[in-house]
């Protein structure tokens, strides 16, 4: 009864959280929520403090708090909030941009960017941001013309043939609308997101680094938390209020709808959601897959990245102009590399592998008890995951070495991009380039690349080379390095495309991509392919298996609401921590020696004088605080929202003993990390005195 029930929604498609609601969730807090479903969740979301309606949340003929939030770049959330396009990021969203606008002149990284009026906002090359217009369940029409039995190459045209049609006529119905068709739950559902793009967006303001990026990589991913994570852009539009590129006869965006902001403050137990674009997650895997990450994959790309790290924090320490030239790539390294330390701790420490394994050891059983079209599923599973192993490995390798050298990543894409874009390419590359650094990191990565890599997983010609060096790495580096036309930006713009093609660097390259392409990524992919198909099968199985359970699709980077409350954690034994700090915390940590804690002076003297104006609390400013939502990558820059929708925070971090929610969420330590708004806005008011900019979100002038 049950069975047919739920099967019979799959099929229909609609296997919506609808039909699956009324059970209990596995874990509080845990999920990330569809909006355009989200009146199946609503009433939960009410009984735990929700004051407003689901129409509230998403509406696609109303105007709703979607209409306020917008994917920013193709990897972050941003908010509106001033009628006038006024958008509010994190910092480290927006850091590629800000260092892009940087030089020793016009340090920006350093002391920070304020435009005081609107004609000295700066453009950027290549930012776009993403309204979402409206998504839809769209899994009858895609999948239209297939019937139970249609074997999976004439489904997978049908589904191109369907979605291209649906994507032709959507794309029609406004002025830069981009549509795309994903599938969730491993294809068992499909839905289209319409989007309106914007490609003239501006720089309007970031604190100085040493308050955005306060704490640096030493605090990253951690509680207790004090960065300044913020930063403000401006929306530009045509005079029609529609998309265009930039021009200077674009004008301030008039969004549908802007945010609210509350400075009433935060207290632990309050309600709060997060509405935004979380990028990727991977909660139903198999315990074979969680093994290999918590136990080959991370262990080996940490210790990568913890030589790549090592050869730039040294140089960047000793130079200011390497510093900024790397800050925005090293930040890059730093994070995944401590993302996957807390990643695989924790899952280690829950024992994910031994929990999934028991599982699918029920799974297996309840299949073989009356459930043929499951059984047998998972071991195959298992020997596909199983084969995929070595070229799992060697590809973690070609990236995470091979290609992690610089030359390497921009020969390979270099070569492939259209003639009339290398040059800008080339000039971009070069201005944060150290080819010291580079070629340091080629002897270690290579080196390492050797030790763990069989060579059957290298090609031919890099076999050859090393013999010609005697496989000495430095030899081999001197030969690649000093006398490439690709590690030198006038001998690169002066070379022909014969010489660009006979080059050894660039041929020892192409060898890699080529052999990298054809024996390993087609191999993964097919296979992965494969695989794909039973999780598809799996996963319809675990709904009819634990009906018990709530399920939700894994983030795809689309829009998703996750709510839970402020709250504080014990992150080992005997140890508890507040949800929220201030800035005090921000004084005790202040230490001009260290660079991730040297504070700019005009921070110290406004505390001094106590100087905190209306966003004081107690005595102190508020600066961050802790909740129960679940979010991931994609999420920074994303709206917290208080019980009315109002924004309370801007999300940018999550902590580090909660970072395999990716995979597992526990709620026991699972927090998401949110910078106070009231922080911002003492941040623009006490430090940069942009005044102008409160008035402009509607916070009157004391
Ligand atoms: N951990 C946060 C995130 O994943 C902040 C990253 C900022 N980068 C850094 N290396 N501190 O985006
Ligand atoms: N800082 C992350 C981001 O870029 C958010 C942290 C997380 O992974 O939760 O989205």
């Amino acid at each position: 009864m049950r069975k047919n029930r739920i099967s019979r929604a799959i099929q229909a498609a609609c296997c919506s959280i609808a039909i699956l609601s009324g059970t209990t969730a596995i874990h509080a807090d845990e999920g990330m929520w569809l909006p355009s479903e989200i009146s199946e969740k609503i009433a939960d979301m009410q009984s735990k403090g929700l004051n407003i309606n689901a129409e509230d949340l998403y509406s696609e003929t109303g105007v709703s708090l979607k209409d306020a939030i917008v994917l920013f770049g193709r990897g972050c959330t941003g908010e509106l909030i001033s009628p006038d396009g006024l958008l509010l990021t994190n910092h480290h969203c927006g850091y590629g941009q800000i260092q892009a606008h940087s030089s020793i002149d016009h340090d920006y990284l350093t002391d920070g960017f304020w435009a005081m009026s609107r004609d000295e906002e700066l453009p950027n090359d290549g930012l776009t941001v993403s309204f979402l217009v409206r998504m839809e369940n769209v899994t009858d029409k895609v999948l239209k013309g297939c019937k139970p039995g249609t074997e999976e190459e004439k489904r997978l045209k049908i589904i191109e043939k369907n979605s291209e049609k649906l994507i032709r006529k959507a794309e029609k119905e406004g002025v830069a609308y981009k549509a795309e068709i994903l599938p969730l739950y491993y294809g068992n559902m499909y839905y289209m997101y319409v989007y309106q793009v914007f490609s003239d967006v501006r720089l309007v303001g970031a604190p100085p680094s040493s308050i955005g990026k306060f704490g640096g990589d030493t605090d990253n991913w951690m509680w207790p938390r004090h960065t300044g994570d913020f930063s403000l852009f401006r929306i530009y539009a045509d005079k029609n209020n529609n998309p265009a590129p930039y021009s200077e006869d674009n004008v301030p965006f008039r969004p549908k709808n802007y945010l609210r902001i509350s400075v009433d403050g935060v207290k632990e137990g309050d309600f709060t959601f997060v509405y935004g674009y979380p990028g990727s997650t991977q909660e139903y895997i198999l315990s074979d897959e969680v093994d290999y990450i918590a136990n080959v994959s991370n262990p080996h790309k940490i210790a990568l990245r913890t030589i790549r790290l090592d050869i730039q924090n040294k140089a960047m320490s000793s130079s200011d102009e390497i510093r900024i030239k790397y800050a925005s790539k090293n930040a890059g390294v730093a994070n995944a590399w401590k993302k996957w330390q807390g990643e695989m701790k924790g899952l280690r420490r829950l024992g994910t592998v031994d929990d999934k394994a028991e599982l699918e050891k029920n799974f297996n059983e309840w299949a073989s008890g009356g459930h043929p079209e499951y059984e047998g599923l998972i071991d195959s599973m298992k020997s596909i995951i199983k084969e995929m192993k070595d070229y799992k490995f060697a590809r973690d390798y070609y990236t995470e070495a091979v290609f992690a050298v610089e030359a390497a990543g921009m020969i390979s894409r270099y070569m492939a991009m259209d003639v009339q874009d290398r040059e800008k390419y080339a000039g971009t590359f070069f201005k944060d380039y150290s080819l010291p650094i580079d070629r340091e990191t080629f002897i270690a990565l290579t080196g390492e690349f050797m030790e763990n890599i069989s060579p059957d997983y290298y090609p031919e010609y890099f076999k050859s080379l090393l013999g010609d060096c005697g496989n000495d790495m430095a030899r081999l580096a001197d030969t690649l390095f000093s006398n490439s036309v690709f590690t030198d930006y006038e001998r690169l713009k002066a070379a022909s495309e014969e010489e660009l093609e006979s080059d050894t660097f660039s041929r020892l390259v192409t060898a890699f991509r080529k052999f990298y392409n054809d024996s390993i990524v087609s191999r993964t992919e097919s296979m992965g392919r494969q695989l794909n198909l039973m999780y598809r099968t799996y996963m319809k199985g675990l709904m009819e298996f634990d009906t018990a359970m709530v399920f939700y699709p894994d983030a795809n980077l689309t829009l998703r609401i996750a709510y839970g409350n402020i709250k504080g954690y014990s992150p080992s034994d005997g140890v508890y921590y507040l949800p929220s700090s201030t800035i005090d915390g921000i004084i005790e940590k202040d230490n001009p020696e260290i660079y991730d804690y040297n504070i700019p002076q005009r921070l110290r003297d406004v505390y001094a004088e106590k100087d905190f104006g209306r966003w004081a609390q107690d005595g102190t400013v508020p600066v961050a605080f802790i909740a129960t939502n679940h979010t991931t990558g994609g999420n920074s820059g994303s709206p917290v929202l208080d019980s009315c929708g109002r924004l309370i925070g801007i999300n940018f971090d999550r902590v580090w003993e909660g970072t395999m929610s990716d995979i597992v969420f526990d709620p026991d330590v699972c927090r998401n990390i949110a910078l106070d708004v009231r922080y911002i806005l003492f941040i623009i008011d006490k430090i940069a005195g942009a005044g102008h900019l409160l008035e402009e979100m509607g916070i009157a002038a004391e």
